[in-house]
């Protein structure tokens, strides 16, 4: 029986995609700060679903991780969906550090535990949800875009190093343009828009194809194309909302 963690699954992407695995027959791991959603996962497969409440900010959140696939008896794939964001356009500076906080020093400690079990186990897969936000700096969101390019460059120098010393794990950086969740509530008009399903169909069929980096969907491909090609003298001056 296949075993996978989800890190960040009380909410949104991470919830959907629990329960996708839940429903296709996995053994699941659902991790967060609030277990209220976690145990309504639990209660639709009560056999093959285990909850932890796990901060990835908190320093023992690595030993607690450890300790979830220890009572699951191993572990095929990590999921991380855990992650915060703003429109910080005034850089209020509690909103900026618990960015830092959470999808730079949380998101390295908890892929970082992973990789290293893997090492000594055998191998697996680690998938995270990074951004489109890591395309270029984003001036209204300055922590949350550059700790998503951090993060697909760590994802990628990990997958190096892992090649490096012929281990066997594989890596996959999906990378969703807008979706519907409650990271978005607050502000208004994201363009083309994906719902929670939909994100969470092409994220599955990222992970099975074992894909190494998935932009979601098809139209979010084309912007972030175009939108890595406008050249540094423009961007300075562009004025986003
Ligand atoms: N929505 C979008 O448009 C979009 C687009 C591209 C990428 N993403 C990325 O997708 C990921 C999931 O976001 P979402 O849109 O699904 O937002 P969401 O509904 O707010 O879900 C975020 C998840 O992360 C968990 N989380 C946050 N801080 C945590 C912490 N310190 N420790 C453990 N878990 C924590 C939350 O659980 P608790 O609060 O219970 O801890 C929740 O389960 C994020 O990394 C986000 O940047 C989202």
């Amino acid at each position: 029986m296949r075993k996978a963690i989800v890190m960040g699954a009380s909410s949104g992407i991470g919830h959907e995609v629990a329960r996708l695995l839940i429903t296709q027959g996995w053994t699941v791991g659902v991790a967060a700060r609030r277990t209220d959603k976690l145990t309504d996962l639990q209660t639709s497969a009560p056999e093959r679903v285990i909850t932890a409440q796990i901060d990835v900010t908190n320093s023992v959140a690595d030993t607690q991780l450890l300790q979830l696939i220890g009572r699951m008896g191993g572990l095929d794939l990590y999921l991380h969906a855990a992650g915060i964001g703003w429109q910080n356009p005034n850089l209020d500076a509690n909103k900026e550090l618990k960015t830092m906080e959470t999808n730079a020093l949380g998101f390295t400690r908890m892929v970082d535990c992973v990789y290293r079990f893997f090492e000594t186990n055998g191998g697996g897969h680690i998938a995270c949800i990074t951004s489109i936000a890591g395309t270029k700096g984003l001036g209204p969101a300055p922590a949350y875009s550059a700790t998503k390019a951090m993060q697909n460059t760590y994802l990628q120098a990990l997958e190096q190093l892992a090649n490096s010393k012929h281990l066997n794990i594989h890596f996959t950086d999906i990378r969703p343009g807008f979706v519907d969740t409650p990271l978005l509530a607050g502000t208004s008009n994201f363009p083309m828009l994906m719902t929670t399903e939909k994100a969470a169909q092409s994220i599955m069929r990222a992970i099975n194809t074992r894909r190494h980096v998935c932009v979601i969907d098809t139209r979010w491909r084309i912007v972030t194309y175009l939108w890595r090609h406008i050249p540094n003298w423009v961007w300075r001056r562009m004025k986003l909302n």
